[in-house]
C-alpha cells in the first residue's frame, strides 16, 4: 500500500473507532462490543488452571471489551494488564472503564502503534492482539511485530491473535465494492502461512475461521465489511 492510501486507511479507521468508542459502551448490548471474545477469555481461564497471577498485553484494545472482563477476572491476584492502542479516545475510552469497573489497580493504559511499541522481553504470560494486526504497514512489520510479541512472552505463555483476512468493503446501498482501504490485507492463507512459520516452535492451540460481516459509517457512504476472521493461538513451549 502507498503512503498516501496508508494515511487514508489509517484516517477512516480513526473516523469510525472514535464515534464507535463514543457512542457506545463496552460489554453492554447493540454493538459488537457488547461481549468480549469467547476464545481470549477460555485461553485465560487455561493459563489460570496453572498459574495463581499473569502478567498480559492487550495490543489494539480500544476501549476494553476484552481487557476490562481479563482484568476483572484477574482482580485480587498480583496480576497486570497493559492495554495499548494507538488512539488517543480509546485509551481515554479505557481509561474510564478501568474507574468504572473498579480495575485501576489491574490495567496500565497506554497510547502507542503497535509496530513502534516496546514490549518488554520474557515478561508476558498471556499477549492478545485482537483486530489490531491487520492495521500494520506491511507484511515485514507484521513479522517483526510478531517476533517482538515471542520475545517478550515467558515460558508457557499464550498468545491468541484474532485478525481479519481478505477483507472486502460494500457499498451497502448498492452492493459495489470498494477499494478495500485496509493497511495490511491479507490473504487467509497467506496469514496463516505466517503464523504457523513465526511459531513453527510453538503448540498450536487454535487455528480456526469464521465470516465476518459488521456495518460501519467511516466513508461517505455507508459500507459493509466482510472478512474471514481468523484466530490462531499458541503457547510458547521451548
Ligand atoms: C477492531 S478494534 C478492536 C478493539 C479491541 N481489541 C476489541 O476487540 O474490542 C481495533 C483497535 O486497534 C487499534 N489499532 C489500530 N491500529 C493500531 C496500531 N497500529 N497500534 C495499536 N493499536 C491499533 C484501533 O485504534 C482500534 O481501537
Amino acid at each position: 500500500m502507498n503512503q498516501a492510501d496508508f494515511e487514508e486507511a489509517r484516517k477512516a479507521e480513526a473516523i469510525y473507532h472514535n464515534e464507535l468508542y463514543s457512542d457506545h459502551e463496552i460489554l453492554e448490548p447493540g454493538t459488537w462490543l457488547s461481549k468480549p471474545n469467547h476464545v481470549i477469555m477460555e485461553l485465560l481461564d487455561r493459563l489460570l488452571v496453572h498459574k495463581d497471577h499473569v502478567n498480559v498485553l492487550d495490543l489494539g484494545c480500544g476501549a476494553g471489551r476484552n481487557t476490562i472482563p481479563i482484568a476483572l477476572r484477574l482482580q485480587h491476584t498480583d496480576s497486570k494488564v497493559v492495554g495499548l492502542d494507538l488512539l488517543y479516545e480509546a485509551i481515554n475510552k479505557l481509561r474510564d472503564n478501568t474507574n468504572k469497573y473498579g480495575v485501576t489497580d489491574v490495567i496500565q493504559a497506554k497510547e502507542g502503534d503497535v509496530e513502534h511499541a516496546d514490549i518488554t522481553k520474557d515478561h508476558y504470560d498471556y499477549i492478545v492482539a485482537c483486530g489490531c494486526l491487520e492495521h500494520v504497514s506491511s507484511e515485514e512489520a507484521f513479522v517483526q511485530v510478531l517476533e517482538r510479541m515471542k520475545q517478550g512472552t515467558r515460558m508457557g505463555g499464550i498468545h491468541c491473535i484474532i485478525m481479519n483476512t481478505d477483507i472486502q468493503e460494500v457499498e451497502r446501498d448498492t452492493g459495489r465494492e470498494l477499494d478495500t482501504l485496509i493497511e495490511l490485507n491479507l490473504p487467509k492463507d497467506k496469514a496463516f502461512t505466517i503464523l504457523e512459520k513465526v511459531y513453527y516452535s510453538w503448540n498450536v492451540l487454535e487455528h480456526t475461521t469464521v465470516i465476518h460481516s459488521v456495518d460501519e459509517e467511516k466513508y461517505d457512504t455507508p459500507t459493509q465489511f466482510r472478512s474471514q476472521s481468523i484466530t490462531f493461538a499458541a503457547q510458547k513451549v521451548k
